[in-house]
């Protein structure tokens, strides 16, 4: 590194900058109070019950006082629970237990916290394929990954999957109702493929995944969720069983593939003439310029260590990584024999695009 000359720095810009890296670095030490919050039953355990000394949080989750008393002060320091003073008593807010303590809610966030703790414990795998150039498998992370992963998606999924995004694709609504096939490819623990079964009785669905304990972790939520029109196996998406479907989903999972324009093309393959590809992806513009936010930031650093790593272990012939955006997703189904291509829905978190022969 070259010598930094001190009359280089302009004091402001280095507070501000300095002000927004202690942010980050604290955010990162919550991030595991939020995870012991979550795995300890704390924010369940004051949800709705108004304010409590720390004496009945510990009692109602079963932890000892002094622990919960200094994890309280972090909570209220990071302004993840309200402090009433005057009565030294803690309370979750109805929007803080929303978020943090409803498992069914739409923004429910403790379980992503698993995403980058698995990305810590796999350091030493980034740093070797950075230096290597290797890719490291989807299958060859942290168990912690599976889980986080499939926590954070499905808060989307359930809140806007079968109300919202479905209907956004021309006349897939319809073939649903009346039964249709339809595979759901790169499915990982299936809460898409489980959510679309119990919402379309009639309709088949068939999920697919290279990563065996993947399927088996989806087939035991499909059984738990009592879906019987769902089926989950082992498959490639550029290889995977069956034809005719009317309808083909890839949930966050091309841009991981090492060779999307491949997995395209099966589908157009095995797709009807008349039938349709549902691309959900992370939410991107096409240029990097533009993709600068925390969700852009989160997506590019996940994708560094996770799916551009997992394409490369794939043979990396295109590598979209997670912020790809929709002109480079358009030109692989261009590419692979598809003449229609459309933004369905955009939200901050994702892009469903429709793609049509
Ligand atoms: C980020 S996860 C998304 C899982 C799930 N669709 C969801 O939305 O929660 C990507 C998934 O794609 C799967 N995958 C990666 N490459 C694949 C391939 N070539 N064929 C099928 N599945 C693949 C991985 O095993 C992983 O389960």
């Amino acid at each position: 590194m070259d010598m930094i000359s001190p009359k280089a720095i302009d004091p402001a810009k280095l507070d501000a900058f300095l002000a927004r890296a202690v942010g980050d670095l604290s955010a990162g030490y919550g991030g595991v109070m939020v995870s012991l919050g979550n795995r300890l039953g704390l924010y369940k355990a004051m949800a709705g019950a108004g304010p409590l000394s720390s004496r009945d949080i510990a009692r109602r989750a079963g932890c000892a006082e002094r622990y919960v008393r200094e994890w309280l002060g972090s909570q209220v320091a990071g302004g993840y629970v309200a402090y009433h003073a005057s009565s030294s008593t803690y309370e979750l807010t109805p929007e803080q237990a929303f978020v943090l303590a409803d498992e069914d809610s739409p923004v429910f966030i403790p379980n992503a916290w698993a995403v980058p703790a698995s990305m810590w414990f796999d350091e030493d795998k980034a740093v070797e394929a950075f230096r290597s150039g290797s890719g490291v498998a989807w299958g060859d992370h942290n168990g912690r990954l599976y889980c986080g992963v499939a926590g954070f998606y499905r808060n989307a999924y359930r809140a806007s999957l079968v109300s919202e995004w479905l209907p956004a694709l021309d006349g897939v609504v319809e073939k649903l109702e009346a039964g249709a096939r339809v595979a759901d490819i790169g499915c990982g623990h299936g809460h898409s493929t489980v959510l679309m079964a119990q919402a379309f009785p009639a309709s088949q669905f068939h999920g697919f995944d290279t990563h065996p304990e993947s399927i088996a972790a989806a087939q035991r939520i499909a059984a738990d969720a009592g879906v019987r029109n769902a089926t989950f196996a082992i498959g490639r998406a550029d290889g995977h069983s069956g034809k005719a479907y009317d309808l083909i989903c890839f949930f966050d999972c091309l841009h991981d593939m090492g060779d999307p324009q491949a997995a395209a093309k099966h589908a157009a393959e095995v797709m009807a003439r008349d039938g349709t590809v549902m691309l959900v992806e992370p939410f991107a513009n096409d240029r990097v310029e533009d993709n600068i936010s925390p969700v852009a930031r989160l997506y590019y650093a996940a994708s560094t260590t996770l799916c551009c790593a997992h394409a490369i272990s794939e043979g990396g012939r295109t590598v979209l990584g997670a912020q790809a955006g929709e002109a480079r997703l358009a030109d692989v189904f261009r590419k692979a024999g598809f003449r229609h291509f459309r933004r369905a829905v955009a939200t901050p978190f994702n892009l469903v695009l429709e793609a049509r022969l």
